[in-house]
């Protein structure tokens, strides 16, 4: 499987603070927001990554990520002309994906929970063995601004709906998607929505057409952030924040993740961690990479 993350856009919801800046890059809290979608696809020991970027962005991730190599991982750059939706990611991704499956993440989402990875990776294991589109479920307050996913008594998905005036649920469909190979070419065939973009929503409304769409909710116990809105942006950094010095462990440090499993050995973690010693971040690795045998 390929894990594909999605950080173009122009952020125009976070102006004016993304007139300049593209907004993955600005911090929740102690780090910037693509660690913390990369950070899953790195939980799922996905090594071979795709991020699709604007023009004018690429050479800003290229300096803050290089090839992956720092990190044991790859990473490649497709460039996305025009903000022209979520589903043309996919279109954009075609050669990268190959005849593999996708984990496609949205370059804006921040995710905790208890077990958060295990359910990742059955639903990796699931899109792997079984095809079709895998995707989450997760409760908020204001559904009409997101996909919204509407179940019928027994728990099937009967809908699925990009922004609904009048939502049929709570139920809004979070920026995580894994998908078999069919992705990409039920993506080319996606129309624009009346908001002139070729919404992911097209994608899973076509696999639950096809009857091979399946959702899991995400319950209580987890956290999701759109961190797209001012709100939610601050909102999401002062729950990284909160939970981040309760517990002493941080969410979303590529540098640990890459340690954890394997793919950098204690010199090369050091090695990232300097420039960073000043800060907490810094010192953190710093005590990971001496703390452990
Ligand atoms: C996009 C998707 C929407 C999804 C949301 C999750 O919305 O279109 O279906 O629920 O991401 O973050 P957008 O960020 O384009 O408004």
């Amino acid at each position: 499987m390929k894990g594909v993350v999605l950080a173009g856009g122009t952020g125009t919801r976070l102006y004016p603070v993304t007139l300049i800046v593209n907004k993955h890059f600005l911090p929740i809290y102690n780090k910037p927001m693509i660690y913390y979608p990369l950070s899953l696809i790195m939980l799922l020991k996905l090594r071979d990554v795709l991020l699709i970027v604007n023009p004018d962005d690429k050479k800003d991730f290229e300096r803050l990520f290089g090839d992956g190599t720092k990190l044991g991982i790859s990473i490649k750059y497709q460039i996305q002309e025009k903000p022209n939706g979520l589903a043309e990611g996919l279109v954009l991704a075609e050669e990268f994906i190959g005849d593999d499956n996708v984990c496609y993440m949205l370059g804006d989402n921040v995710f905790f929970g208890h077990n958060l990875v295990k359910i990742l990776e059955e639903a990796k294991k699931d899109v792997e063995e079984n095809g079709g589109a895998y995707v989450f479920g997760y409760s908020v307050k204001e559904p009409e601004r997101f996909g919204v996913v509407e179940f019928d008594e027994s728990g099937n998905v009967i809908s699925i709906e990009e922004k609904p005036k009048n939502p049929k649920s709570n139920y809004a469909v979070v920026g995580m998607y894994f998908y078999d190979n069919e992705a990409v070419e039920i993506a080319k065939r996606v129309e624009p929505s009346d908001r002139g973009e070729l919404e992911i929503t097209s994608v899973n409304e076509e696999y639950l057409r096809r009857g091979r769409l399946k959702v899991k909710l995400l319950g209580r116990g987890f956290a999701w952030f759109d961190a797209g809105t001012h709100e939610s942006f601050l909102e999401a950094g002062e729950f990284v924040a909160t939970i981040e010095k309760k517990t002493g462990l941080m969410i979303g440090c590529i540098e640990e993740i890459a340690y954890r499993n394997g793919w950098i050995d204690r010199e090369q973690l050091l090695e990232l961690a300097k420039p960073l010693a000043k800060t907490d971040y810094g010192k953190y690795l710093i005590e990971l990479a001496e703390g452990e045998d």
